[in-house]
């Protein structure tokens, strides 16, 4: 889908369609040169510019067809508008909108000029890619009629020599890889409950991954649950005819290391509330409340692909929280894997149980350097953040530091939150040696510390995802459902978090 050329200046480019930006800057300059584009271009350019219809703002386009030019049928003017403002998220946005023209105009082969861009760093080319990628990607898997008139198109990025560089290659690649694993934790999450059972979830994953030589899968149904004392995750699966399930996935590098990553991530496919019953406006979305799980699936096809140098494991438990006959009720006291008792006060604080058993065991078993989950854990993070920004929880300062930098550039933004001691006093149980909530306030923060009886002193961070894994409203590559949060940041952790492991 993606290739890379240079720009001939002494022959015409045959394309359908060449992406040319600008900036208000440019537009407004009186004696334009258009030196790094090629000659055959400046005539038109210059009857194209004489019109003053174009302002470069941003995102405005053009479409322009040259009058003189035999094989480019058609130039594209999209304003990048103010140099200063330009970010990856901006860019990103852009690629996003090249992609919607490419179908419009059902172009097949798209030139994107670059050799005019003086800014064109790696973050140009990776949010560029994203965005179109993003633009092609569709959820219509239960749509009977497909969008037939839908064109897959070829975009060439198109550079002058100087900018052609293996970098440049190694970037674009990364970042299809990358794309192709937000892409799986989309698809997944976007499934309603129904096509997503625990079950089902743990087969996908199962062979999914059966085509990646450095992964391997374990999957354990509720016997191995039982044999392993999963009694809060058992829990919160009792009210559901769904068999639950608790996946693991490992990626091992090519040279063996003795560094390892934890990524455990929230599988409930569908959060009805269970005894402590939600209400039924929106009900629906509760079908996203796997999108932990799905982040972590995306994350190990990353590093399967990316290939960071050390190993990485992911365990995901997931279940189906529902007020059955059998369910769990306000009231219970279950023993967790390692050993601490949970008295079980609302049965719609659900995730923190099943991760409490799942993070007890990463950390017993496999000992890793640093843990990571993600978890749409709670609506008050969405009460505090809104859905642009996922709260992060953790008491490493050197975690938060490398992981908030990866936020700011993959613009999957991330806000540091307190976890201060004084707040467990908050889950303190009269009866039990913790309860699964705390009081009205302060909710996503009660919930973090609530699973950090369950981490055993092993570094950790916790990502509530729950106002950024879906329906995010105004961000283009976003347009609804499932947003694949986590993976385009940890894909850009993967190097940084090696030396803290
Ligand atoms: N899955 C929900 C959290 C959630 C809420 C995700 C809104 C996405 C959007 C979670 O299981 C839950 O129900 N949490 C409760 C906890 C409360 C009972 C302490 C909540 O946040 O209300
Ligand atoms: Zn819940
Ligand atoms: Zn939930």
């Amino acid at each position: 889908m993606f290739q890379i050329a240079t720009l001939p200046h002494d022959r015409e480019l045959k394309t359908d369609g060449m992406i040319i930006f600008f900036s208000r800057r440019f537009v407004k300059k009186r004696q334009k040169t258009y030196a790094d584009l090629p000659p055959y271009l400046w005539e038109e350019l210059d009857r194209f510019f004489a019109f003053k219809d174009f302002k470069g703002d941003y995102k405005e386009i053009t479409v322009y067809y040259p009058q003189k030019l035999k094989t480019v049928k058609r130039i594209l003017f999209i304003g990048f508008g103010d140099l200063d403002t330009l970010s990856s998220h901006t860019i990103r946005e852009l690629g996003y909108l090249i992609a919607g023209q490419q179908k419009k105009l059902s172009m097949r082969r798209v030139h994107v000029v670059l050799c005019n861009l003086h800014v064109c760093d790696d973050y140009v080319i990776r949010s560029l890619t994203e965005g179109i990628l993003y633009g092609n990607y569709r959820f219509d898997e239960y749509k009977s009629k497909k969008d037939e008139k839908e064109w897959k198109g070829k975009y060439i990025f198109t550079c002058n020599k100087t900018g052609y560089t293996p970098r440049f290659r190694k970037v674009l690649l990364d970042t299809v890889n990358t794309v192709q694993g937000v892409e799986t934790a989309r698809n997944l999450a976007n499934k309603p409950s129904n096509h997503l059972t625990p079950r089902l979830l743990a087969d996908f994953t199962k062979q999914h991954f059966s085509n990646f030589a450095s992964i391997e899968t374990e999957i354990w149904d509720r016997k191995k649950l039982e044999e392993h004392k999963f009694n809060a995750l058992l829990s919160v699966a009792k009210g559901s005819r769904e068999e639950p399930r608790f996946i693991q996935i490992k990626y091992t590098p090519r040279k063996k290391s003795n560094k390892k990553l934890a990524l455990v991530g929230k599988g409930v496919t569908f959060d009805s509330g269970g005894i402590s019953i939600k209400p039924s406006a929106k009900m629906d979305e509760m079908k996203f409340d796997m999108s932990g799980a799905a982040a972590v699936i995306g994350c190990m096809q990353a590093a399967a692909l990316l290939k960071p140098d050390y190993e990485i494991a992911g365990f995901i438990p997931v279940v189906e929280n529902m007020p059955g006959g059998n369910a769990v009720k306000p009231g219970d006291i279950v023993t967790a894997y390692n050993g601490k008792t949970i008295e079980i006060l609302n049965t719609d604080a659900e995730g923190r149980l099943i991760l409490a058993d799942a993070l007890a065991y990463a950390a017993e078993t496999y000992k890793p350097g640093l843990m990571i989950d993600f978890a749409t854990l709670t609506g008050s993070v969405v009460v505090a953040l809104g859905n642009r920004i996922a709260g992060l929880f953790t008491k490493s300062d050197k975690a938060a530091k490398i992981l908030t930098e990866a936020a700011n550039n993959t613009d999957e933004y991330l806000w540091r939150m307190p976890v201060h001691d004084f707040y467990s006093k908050e889950i303190e149980s009269k009866v039990a040696d913790v309860k699964n909530i705390g009081s009205r306030w302060g909710g996503s923060i009660t919930a973090a510390k609530f699973l950090e009886e369950f981490t055993s002193n092993i570094p950790w961070v916790h990502i509530d995802i729950a106002g950024t894994a879906y329906n995010v409203s105004d961000v283009d590559y976003w347009p609804n459902g499932a947003t694949g949060f986590g993976v385009r940041l940890i894909a850009y952790a993967f190097k940084r978090l090696e030396k803290i492991l």
